[in-house]
């Protein structure tokens, strides 16, 4: 009796089972199974790494795992990643995860985001791999010296489907101030560093080395992800001989195009994909070549192609990438914030350029920010306030769910790569005229006196940064909080 009726239970258990998972609505199947988890391990700490190959000396440096780069991480779209970040620095630390969109939380914006990692503590990060695409990891805590000793590493999320190419590859850019006994010069923070272009260093490495040459073959095809990791420097690389097709921009997919004048230019913390067919002659070299400082270009390694070929003819595969999830924003509907950036050394020309055009209220204006700057309040300033650390007023209110145009102006004499946390935005105009692509980007890059739109939706709730990624203009005031409100419209 017992026994049946215990039989008879365990058969009504197991058939309730098996009808619920039987008539689940797709949604809960997915939660059901949900996305692996991808575990990986980060100890950022002081070390040594030889950066330039021929010479005896090791370099100090602050690194993740010991190596510089830190190790690439790579997972699939969809994935969760699970990060464990140790502190074995004497410093605060925490790190961000530049250009994914992870939950505010995750961000790594130490005191408005999380409490910073103290010296031997850890902090785990997780979140989920929503666009597959091109980013990097970094510390957001005193990023200009962090940053600038080797903290960051590659971030790498592969599309469910990747296009077919014969390699894959990542270079990280870096650019260090080292001294004559490749020791990193401790200067920083430096007012001049900080009032002009950032910390240009003298040594350029690609994957924590300084490169001297990229094998090659005839008939090849490859994936090259650039990733800018410097300071404050920016390349444009000229691959001579070779017209590099650009298929996505931080990280996100772009119609492919070829890269205008051949040349392929990215500020600190972009990223560029681009498709390099190997159509050189076998035994051949060829420059590739950094001219974006003019007067200052320099070679900055040589490709060499095998003595045999891989194949004869370029390959005719798709490059298009597909696109990510992220959400198409009404511009009809927009609604529209201008944000203007100024500080920093001024040119008579931007003096007089601007001096007008600014008005000359206390608060937004030009002269509002010389007075702040002679009162010590900061050298760059968004919206005529500068940052001091990241804590502070939102300087903007979003709506979540609502499309946004930022009109951003740079009334300023140098270059600024700009940077939003927790979203992607369409650059959608650059001085009033509206470009090609319409490309998706995380950080855009503004020449002096030029005006760049973007476009978005505010679909992700939190405080975000907002900031110069040019580390010395961020650490000199050139950064704000932009607030996306929990509830939605
Ligand atoms: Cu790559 Cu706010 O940073
Ligand atoms: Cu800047």
């Amino acid at each position: 009796m017992t026994k049946c009726t215990q039989t008879r239970r365990a058969f009504l258990a197991a058939a309730a089972a098996l009808s619920g998972s039987a008539f689940l609505p797709l949604s809960a199947m997915k939660v059901a199974q949900a996305a692996p988890i991808k575990e990986f391990q980060l100890k950022a700490a002081p070390g040594n790494t030889r950066l330039i190959s021929q010479s005896g000396a090791d370099t100090p440096v602050w690194s993740y795992n010991g190596s510089v780069p830190g190790p690439e991480i790579r997972v699939k779209q969809g994935d969760r990643l699970r990060i464990t970040v140790e502190n074995g620095l004497d410093e605060e630390t925490t790190v961000h995860w530049h250009g994914i969109r992870t939950p505010n939380a995750m961000d790594g914006v130490p005191h408005l985001t999380q409490p910073p990692i103290a010296p031997g503590e850890t902090f785990v990060y997780e979140f989920d791999a929503l666009d597959a695409g091109t980013f990097w990891f970094h510390p957001h805590q005193n990023s200009s010296e962090q940053v600038g000793r080797g903290l960051y590493g590659p971030l790498i999320i592969e599309e469910a489907r990747p296009i077919r190419v014969d390699r894959d590859v990542t270079w990280i850019l870096d650019d260090w101030r080292l001294t004559k006994s490749a020791v990193i010069s401790d200067d920083f923070g430096s007012g001049h560093d900080m009032m002009h272009n950032g910390r240009v260093g003298n040594t350029v490495t690609i994957n924590g080395r300084i490169p001297d040459r990229f094998q090659v073959r005839k008939g090849e095809r490859i994936r090259l992800r650039l990733i800018n990791a410097a300071n404050a420097r920016f390349f444009s690389l000229d691959f001579s001989g070779h017209a590099p097709t650009v298929i996505a921009l931080d990280g996100q997919p772009v119609t492919p195009h070829a890269a205008l004048n051949e040349m392929v230019t990215l500020g600190p913390a972009m990223r560029i994909d681009i498709i390099l067919d190997m159509a050189g002659e076998t035994g051949s070299q060829f420059l590739v070549a950094d001219r974006f400082y003019e007067g200052l270009e320099y070679r900055l390694l040589d490709i060499e192609y095998a003595t045999e070929p891989l194949r004869d003819k370029t390959p005719v595969w798709p490059i298009e990438l597909p696109s990510n999830p992220l959400a198409e924003p009404e511009l009809d509907d927009a609604i529209r914030h201008e944000i203007i950036f100024n500080g920093g050394m001024m040119g008579p020309m931007v003096m007089a350029e601007m001096g007008g055009s600014m008005g000359g209220d206390s608060s937004g204006g030009m002269m509002g920010s010389m007075m702040n700057m002679m009162r010590g309040d900061g050298m760059w300033f968004v919206n005529g306030k500068a940052a001091n650390g990241h804590v502070m007023e939102p300087f903007l209110s979003l709506k979540r769910g609502r499309s946004y145009i930022l009109a951003m102006v740079n009334a300023t004499a140098w270059h600024h790569p700009i940077h939003f946390h927790g979203h992607s935005f369409r650059v959608i105009s650059r001085n009033g005229q509206a470009t090609t692509y319409q490309e998706w980007q995380d950080t855009v890059h503004i020449a002096p006196r030029e005006k760049v739109e973007v476009a978005f939706v505010a679909d992700n709730p939190g405080d975000w940064m907002f900031h110069c990624h040019i580390l010395e203009h961020q650490a000199a005031g050139m950064m704000g909080v932009i607030r996306v409100e929990e509830t939605r419209t």
